[in-house]
């Protein structure tokens, strides 16, 4: 071959690489994503693409051109490569600026409001009643739901094997210990530690082995105590008169019957004309128009004597009532067991 025609030859290739590099620039421009301007760098600079086609026909040159050549298809590869780098780049930020403009956000939305929690009608009943009789000088005190079977029985005159421990059938732990039937243990506490006189309304959980359609295993009662001088009935019919019309509002009527409970003498049951039919009967007050919301009674004389205090020196009421049974007649709740079901749908309508 000729010098001449060999130097045509090198242009011819030189000539037919610049010719790619061109066409990849238009190539990569057309590209309207970064798979397809992928691929299209692969027919290109890939294993089988165009470069390496040209590079084949570098055996036609003479030695001295071959570096020379080879220089050249060296610049050619690393300018498409830059070329697809770019497009590459302009393509991201396309792409991405699309993906913003669709996902905007839209700041003027209303948001979620986080679920708030309330009080559970139970506790804001205890929570009333204490503030109620705070007015009258009551202090509030819980005591232990576990208790000694002193505590619990003995101490309010209810000796072992006496038949008034079968009113409260008990959850026993060990034979000394009871998970408490009542709140009535609180007063023996209260006479143990406070000084006279005294006013107390202990509040909390009790238990009793009873399920039924108005009773709960586990329910919670209110406990008011009262030891002064000369405490009368009279001063316990006004307390607790004072307590029921400030609690359910002066439309409930209340009445006193005369009744038993070991630790008080004399004994009343208290009951409160009932909420949904206003007296005339239905199944919430079993027809009778009344509800039973517990008993009182002026302290039994045995209970200052097991407790030392000197009696009738002091003396003094106490009664106990059912917050449920409270919640039920203030609220017209048609079903005990719907307090403690927690239903979400039953407990959001006390969130005041
Ligand atoms: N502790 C009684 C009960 O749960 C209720 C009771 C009655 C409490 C008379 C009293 C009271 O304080 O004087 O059945």
């Amino acid at each position: 071959m000729t010098q001449d025609l060999s130097n045509a030859l090198l242009n011819d290739l030189i000539g037919q690489m610049h010719a790619l590099t061109e066409k990849a620039l238009t190539e990569f421009q057309n590209a309207t994503d970064k798979q397809s301007l992928y691929d299209k760098k692969v027919l290109f600079s890939g294993k089988n693409g165009s470069v390496t086609e040209l590079m084949k026909k570098m055996g036609q040159l003479t030695p001295e051109q071959k570096p020379q050549f080879g220089a050249k298809l060296n610049e050619a590869k690393q300018k498409i490569e830059q070329l697809y780098q770019e497009r590459e780049t302009s393509l991201g930020q396309a792409e991405l600026s699309q993906k913003l403009a669709s996902e905007t956000l839209d700041l003027t939305l209303p948001g979620f409001a986080p679920d708030r929690g309330g009080d559970h009608p139970v506790h804001l009943v205890t929570n009333e009643i204490v503030d109620i009789m705070a007015r009258l000088g009551y202090s509030a005190r819980l005591g232990p739901m576990v208790e000694r079977d002193y505590y619990n029985f003995e101490a309010l005159n209810i000796p072992k094997d006496h038949p008034a421990r079968d009113m409260q059938d008990t959850f026993f732990v060990d034979d000394n210990l009871v998970l408490r039937t009542h709140t009535s243990p609180i007063q023996i506490h209260s006479l143990e530690k406070d000084q006279l006189p005294l006013r107390i309304v202990g509040t909390g959980s009790v238990f009793r082995v009873d399920s039924d359609i108005s009773h709960l295993p586990h329910f919670h009662q209110i406990e008011g105590m009262c030891v002064d001088r000369n405490v009368s009935m009279a001063d316990l019919k006004g307390t607790i008169a004072f307590f029921v019309r400030e609690f359910f509002g002066p439309g409930l009527k209340t009445r006193f019957r005369p009744s038993y409970f070991p630790f008080t003498e004399p004994s009343a049951e208290v009951d409160c004309s009932c909420p949904l039919c206003k007296g005339s009967g239905c199944s919430l007050c079993k027809q009778s128009g009344w509800i039973e919301i517990g008993g009182s009674g002026l302290i039994n004389p045995k209970v200052f004597q097991t407790a030392k205090i000197p009696y009738p020196e002091w003396n003094g009421f106490a009664f106990g009532f059912g917050i449920e049974r409270m919640a039920i007649i203030k609220y017209g709740i048609p079903d005990i067991r719907l307090l403690p079901e927690n239903d979400l749908r039953f407990l959001r309508q006390f969130e005041f």
